[in-house]
């Protein structure tokens, strides 16, 4: 991590270095805290965040289901994260809202505590993600079971559910795997351990709905409301193991990940083995609405 910038705590922007809590804040004991991961893009017309109130949106709505108390409102989280990136100076970043139960009362019930809120941004280009995003990605299915949306709302993008990813990821490097697949106690595909999934099949692109547990992904949702405006139809569909080794083309959505391409599925090659004809035609249409080229997806855009 290079330590630069500045990082906003609670309203004000502190030096990057200075941005300590106390060891007893409760997220760090309990997993009480809920976040977002955004991008800010160097666009031909200067740096924009992408699809910032869709963030702010989901940040909120993981706040209320886990019942802590915003001392903020959208808009000024919104205006706090541009102003943030603002004096970073950078042109292309990453940037983690975080909003914790911080320190006072210690035991299991959060509530009494403060919610604290963090926002930090750190450099980050386009493209510049973990293996496969060109070269294909090599996933193994978890031997982990994506957490059951009956034990805790999977739909909030909350640290108490990144134990479960965080467990499937190693093991999947550890097997010299380059990212993990997760199934639901169904038995259904649900997701990657921090992207969404999508196969094409048989001529059609289809990806788990949400209720298998998966992430409502702001990147899934770009994915697919670019592929509608362009004519392509994307559905929601149930599918097992089985239909990963079997689809011609696998890819996964993040906004970390972007559009990255899976070529293999344990010890089962997809497709050709490379990036396919749908991946790349969608990655390259995710590129320019990120970047301000596609007019039609212009609102998705916060220039800084
Ligand atoms: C578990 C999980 N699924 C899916 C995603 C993709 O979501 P998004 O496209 O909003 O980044 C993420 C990343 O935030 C994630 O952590």
């Amino acid at each position: 991590m290079k330590e630069s910038g500045k990082i906003w705590m609670n309203g004000d922007l502190v030096p990057f270095a200075d941005a300590k809590v106390h060891v007893l804040t409760h997220a760090l004991h309990y997993s009480t805290s809920v976040f977002e991961g955004i991008r800010c893009y160097d666009t031909p017309e200067g740096p924009a965040i992408f699809r910032l109130d869709d963030h702010v949106d989901r940040l909120f709505r993981s706040a209320k289901m886990y019942s802590m108390k915003m001392r903020y409102t959208k808009s000024q989280i919104a205006g706090a994260i541009v102003e943030t990136v603002r004096a970073c100076g950078f042109k292309e970043c990453y940037i983690r809202p975080l909003a914790y139960y911080g320190y006072g009362e210690m035991g299991l019930t959060p509530t009494k505590n403060r919610v604290d809120v963090s926002i930090s941004c750190w450099p980050w280009r386009m493209g510049e993600s973990k293996a496969g995003k060109f070269s294909g990605a090599k996933c193994m299915v978890s031997s982990w079971t994506r957490i059951d949306p009956r034990a805790q709302p999977v739909q909030a993008k909350a640290a108490a559910n990144y134990s479960n990813a965080a467990l499937a990821r190693v093991e999947a490097l550890e097997n010299g795997y380059d990212e993990a697949i997760m199934l639901n106690g169904d038995g259904r595909v649900a997701e990657g351990s921090a992207e969404n999934i999508f196969i094409c099949t048989d001529g059609r692109i289809l990806t788990p709905p949400l209720s298998t547990g998966c992430l409502s992904g702001i990147t899934r949702d770009s994915v697919i409301k670019i592929a509608a405006a362009d004519g392509i139809d994307i559905s929601e569909y149930d599918l097992y193991r089985a239909d990963l080794y079997a689809a011609d083309e696998i890819f996964m959505t993040g906004t970390a990940a972007e559009v990255k391409s899976v070529t293999q599925v344990d010890r089962t090659r997809i497709g050709s083995g490379r990036m396919g004809r749908v991946t790349k035609a969608l990655q390259k249409s995710f590129v320019s609405a990120a970047m301000g080229k596609d007019k039609r997806f212009r609102q998705w855009l916060t220039f800084i």
